[in-house]
């Protein structure tokens, strides 16, 4: 893959060495950071049916929005709800919203990125109001900001829309990506708990595309390989973080690549033109079609941040979710076929479990 080589060929020894350190560094205090407690690694393992699970009925979540509102809108199996995630050599701790609010007393936590991020930000405030419903809250929305805050609490559940992380901004000739610009990252700033995420959005081409221009390196361009623009968006973002968090104060999470599930083939369903109609998961621990190519260029630029980033490494889970989707049962109805977000409840709790086993 010529991508891969450019970006070998473009370091250094000495960056190289310093990666290898940085990246071994990271993974003590990482995902293996709680081995001493017996938890190794969260993101390898397998669906298992429990019937304790969903955490939350739907019901008892008001506020979710239609385009995830799977039973709302008439999904009537019930089997997705049901599955929780076991991880091969650990065991997560199961979520308990009271405990979450009790722990986060006083702070705050962001989402920010595309509708994925909503998905999973919408997710957490159920699992949150469902564990205490008669905690009190407040939903407000400045411009991209929503803060769903329990009063009570003074916990802030925070989503900032933000689908490429970098800058569009319109100027003249019309709107500019600017993929070295970051000045929405003022509102990320004393935040305690930071999960970000951006890749749906860079393969929009036609009218869903939001920009006209590319902004790259002082230089304005039409278009440009779109695998490359994202990794640069995420080196101006690395950047960003490693000049303005503050790890005593600040953890920060990537939210990882979520899958959508379109085609059959990648599951063994050759058939399957998309995810309608699909009731259980994958049950072994590996996905036929493999990973997306973007998580190898997203855990590269990773591996390059200096400050603590824990990557919720959400993709090989969700990729064997192919019955999480809301398929006709969402925003579009039986006219859409919705395989890239996730029904409430389902998949986002499991992302969000995992989260919680990292701040606890
Ligand atoms: C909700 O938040 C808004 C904006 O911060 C504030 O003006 C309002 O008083 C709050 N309402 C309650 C019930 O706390
Ligand atoms: C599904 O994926 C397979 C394997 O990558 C590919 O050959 C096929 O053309 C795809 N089908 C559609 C409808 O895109
Ligand atoms: C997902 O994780 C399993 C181990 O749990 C691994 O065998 C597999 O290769 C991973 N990737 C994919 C795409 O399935």
């Amino acid at each position: 893959m010529g991508f891969w080589v450019h970006t070998s060929l473009s370091f250094t020894a000495i960056a190289l060495l310093h990666l290898l350190v940085l990246v071994s560094g990271r993974k003590a205090n990482g995902a293996r950071r709680r081995s001493e407690t017996g938890t190794s690694d969260f993101f390898n393992g397998r669906w298992v049916l429990d019937e304790s699970y969903p955490l939350y009925h739907p019901a008892t979540c008001p506020f979710i929005e239609r385009e995830f509102s799977c039973e709302k809108n008439g999904r009537a199996d019930q089997d997705y709800t049901k599955y929780r995630w076991q991880p091969h050599d650990s065991n997560l701790q199961r979520f308990d919203g009271k405990e979450f609010l009790e722990k986060f007393r006083g702070k705050s936590i962001m989402f920010v990125g595309d509708s994925l991020s909503r998905n999973q930000w919408q997710s957490l405030t159920c699992l949150l109001h469902s564990a205490v419903p008669t905690a009190k809250y407040n939903v407000t929305r400045v411009e991209d900001v929503s803060n769903f805050e329990f009063t009570d609490y003074g916990v802030k559940v925070m989503l900032d829309r933000n689908v490429y992380l970098v800058d569009t901004v319109r100027e003249e000739i019309g709107r500019v990506l600017k993929l070295d610009s970051i000045e929405g990252g003022k509102l990320w700033k004393g935040i305690d708990t930071l999960v970000f995420n951006t890749w749906h959005w860079w393969n929009r081409r036609g009218p869903s595309q939001p920009w006209d221009f590319i902004e790259v390196g002082g230089k304005i361009i039409k278009d440009m390989d779109r695998i490359l623009a994202f990794e640069k968006a995420l080196t101006t973002w690395g950047q960003w973080v490693n000049t303005n968090i503050d790890p005593a104060k600040t953890k920060v999470f990537f939210q990882g690549i979520s899958p959508s599930h379109y085609n059959g083939t990648d599951w063994g369903e050759p058939r399957a033109r998309t995810c309608v109609g699909q009731k259980e998961p994958l049950l072994g621990s590996t996905y036929p079609g493999g990973l997306p190519p973007a998580l190898g260029v997203l855990k590269s630029a990773l591996s390059k941040i200096t400050k603590p980033v824990t990557l919720l490494d959400i993709t090989n889970l969700s990729l064997l979710r192919k019955d999480g989707h809301p398929s006709i049962y969402g925003l579009g109805g039986r006219t859409g076929m919705d395989c890239s977000h996730w029904c409430l409840c389902g998949v986002p709790d499991t992302w969000n479990e995992i989260l919680y086993n990292f701040l606890l």
